[in-house]
């Protein structure tokens, strides 16, 4: 698969990040299995804690139109090591998005390093539990 265009995606989004305090920009495309791209990028507050991260931002951005099957995410930051999703956000991922979903994380120079959600998050507590 290619994922150039989500990778590009990425990076515009990464552009429109809020993020005054950590100065940490991050960028996310979510690519769903027909190919459309849904984008977020974070968006933080001074009471820290209501900030939002990129992945959820697309995530959210997705479903509110309609969409919930997917194929891909790519995340995207300026540090070498790649950009790994935090926890609350893995959490979300693998409920909104599925097991199966690949993550493609990239550090500055756009070097991919690519899991599945199911790798990222083994063992997730989803809606199944609650059957
Ligand atoms: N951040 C994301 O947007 N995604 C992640 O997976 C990790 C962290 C943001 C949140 C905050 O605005 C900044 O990066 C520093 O934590």
């Amino acid at each position: 698969m290619e994922y150039r265009k989500l990778i590009k995606s990425a990076r515009e989004a990464q552009k429109k990040s809020f993020s005054p305090f950590s100065n940490f920009k991050v960028g996310a495309a979510l690519m769903t299995k027909e190919g459309k791209i849904f984008t977020g990028t974070n968006i933080e507050c001074a009471s820290y804690s209501l900030t939002m991260c990129a992945e959820r931002n697309a995530v959210f951005q997705a479903y509110f139109a309609g969409e919930r099957e997917f194929k891909a995410i790519a995340v995207a930051c300026d540090t070498e090591e790649h950009c790994s999703p935090c926890g609350a956000c893995r959490q979300a991922l693998a409920e909104l998005c599925g097991e199966d979903l690949e993550v493609i994380m990239l550090n500055i120079n756009d070097e991919p390093k690519i899991m599945t959600m199911k790798e990222l998050l083994p063992m997730a507590f989803t809606k199944e539990a609650l059957k």
